[in-house]
């Protein structure tokens, strides 16, 4: 299949002739502060779609739904057929075995595809394929895409051919739950949204020296302690076990792996907090924390008797929970003559376990085996000696996905000690993974420091989180953002129809009312 074109015509996409035309009606107003951005992309928009899918050919014509499909499905394809019931219910569309349009699902055996590529082609009937059950939800997604956020009569869709293959295979976020809750409820609409971009990692930052948000059974005074302690002005909280497992359930459907992080040996002031024991005797502040600042706290690595079994147990627990490969023992911003040696053993307990750890990018200096991940986050971490050694990168340098920085330079209640100018959205659509030998993917981070409620949650990671899902899915788009912003501008009636509190981004036109 060719991949997409590149010539430019000179009909240009609906939503850049609308631009114009608000600059032209509006020369002198909020339009025309916007200017530069009023050009064609380099490329021609040929479906609006984000990630960009690796190759798209509009093939000539429209396809026109009625008031029911006809699906199929061959082989097993339980969590693409609910979420395409699911698309279909919410446009009024039936979906049986009856009349209208023939929809196919099929599984087939093709590896070029992976574990979460897949074709789909629409004419005069739809048919979408891939290898695993995933990559058909991935095609329904870019389906939902292609369709209205709502109900309207006469739905029509492109002509057209799509063959999507991630470049990487982690495309995350973090969420930090730990200085500030974010609820349950918070959680399940999020799965829904990374859905919607093809986000495939969740990664939960569950404990930090505000707040302990996971039950420990044989710990339980860590979320009675650990859970009712928060960041100034955050929320407490914790999640049981039974929630997490049912949340990892629904996140599975959705093709998103959650990866739990237990951060140790320093952030823990919570644990501490909960169990005394783990603390050095020397340790005089021993409350609940709720300020703003790191480096502070570690667990008594001078008593290996005491924190082994602790650092075991919850291991254990952690893992009968999380099914995810990958189990995140964090190691950032601790400084102690034993920390090597203790990321070292926390790294060989979890392969032990059967999975595979992730640090962050400090803990590269301990000997472990090469098959751990490593996460960056400082810009300017020396992180050549890792990759030499083959470790594996998730990509989250501070300067390009650190989002509880502004979505502009100054924004109020953001952080901005990475990059003073905030981390635009065009900035992450710049990032160029291809640059580091290693990388399994990219990652966004929310910290929750200044970040204590749904909205404001929602505003930092939308629509930010759509390039970062560009970046990890198709990363040869980076040079041209107004490509990117035109099709993402267009997606604004779906992030609605989530009920996304976003950040009205002036370079998608978004400071306006819808119409
Ligand atoms: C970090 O920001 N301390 C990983």
């Amino acid at each position: 299949m060719p991949a997409l074109t590149l010539s430019r015509t000179p009909a240009l996409p609906v939503q850049w002739s609308s631009l114009l035309a608000c600059l032209l009606a509006f020369a002198v107003t909020g339009c025309a502060q916007r200017v530069e951005v009023a050009q064609a992309p380099a490329a021609e928009i040929l479906a609006n779609v984000v990630p960009m899918p690796t190759h798209l050919v509009r093939t000539g014509g429209e396809l026109t739904l009625g008031a029911s499909v006809a699906v199929t499905v061959e082989g097993e394809a339980p969590h693409a057929r609910r979420a395409l019931d699911t698309l279909l219910a919410g446009l009024g569309v039936a979906s049986g075995k009856g009349q209208g349009v023939q929809l196919r699902l099929q599984r087939v055996d093709d590896p070029s595809l992976g574990e979460e590529g897949y074709r789909l082609r629409i004419d005069d009937a739809i048919v979408m394929e891939a290898a695993t059950d995933i990559g058909l939800f991935h095609a329904v997604q870019t389906l939902r895409q292609l369709l209205p956020a709502q109900p309207k009569p006469g739905m029509q869709l492109p002509h057209l051919e799509i063959e999507d293959v991630p470049a990487y295979g982690w495309r995350g976020v973090s969420l930090d739950v730990a200085r500030s809750f974010l609820p349950l409820d918070y959680l399940y609409r999020h799965v829904d949204r990374m859905a919607l971009f093809k986000l495939n990692r969740l990664h939960l930052h569950l404990t930090d020296d505000q707040g302990w948000r996971i039950e420990i059974k044989r710990y339980p005074r860590l979320t009675e302690v650990g859970g009712a302690s928060a960041v100034a002005g955050g929320r407490s909280g914790y999640y049981t076990q039974a929630q997490l497992k049912a949340l990892v359930a629904y996140a599975q459907a959705h093709g998103v792996t959650i990866v739990p992080e237990i951060d140790m040996p320093g952030h823990v002031q919570a644990a501490l907090a909960s169990y005394n024991a783990l603390a050095c005797d020397d340790v005089k502040n021993l409350a609940p924390y709720s300020g703003t600042k790191v480096g502070f706290s570690v667990l008594c690595l001078d008593k290996p008797e005491v924190v082994d079994p602790f650092v075991r147990d919850v291991l254990t627990e952690v893992l009968e929970i999380f099914p995810s490969h990958e189990i995140h023992i964090g190691g950032d911003e601790i400084r102690h003559p034993r920390y090597a040696e203790f990321v070292e053993m926390t790294a060989a307990l979890v392969e032990g376990m059967g999975r595979r750890p992730i640090v962050w990018e400090e803990g590269s200096v301990a000997n472990t085996r090469p098959t751990m991940m490593v996460q960056l986050w400082n810009d300017g971490y020396d992180i050549a000696p890792a990759v030499a050694k083959g470790h594996a990168l998730i990509l989250s340098p501070c300067s390009f996905f650190y989002v509880d920085h502004g979505n502009y330079a100054g924004q109020p209640q953001t952080y901005d000690w990475c990059r003073k100018e905030g981390v635009p959205l065009a900035r992450i659509h710049g990032f160029d993974p291809t640059v580091f030998k290693t990388a399994a993917g990219v990652e966004a981070a929310l910290w929750s420091e200044l970040v204590h409620t749904d909205a404001a949650a929602d505003n930092r990671l939308w629509p930010r989180l759509a390039a970062v899902a560009e970046v990890g899915w198709n990363p040869s788009t980076r040079g041209d953002y107004l490509h990117f912003s035109g099709r993402l501008s267009a997606l604004r009636p779906h992030l609605d129809a989530m009920g996304i509190a976003y950040h009205r981004e002036p370079d998608l036109y978004w400071t306006q009312p819808w119409n």
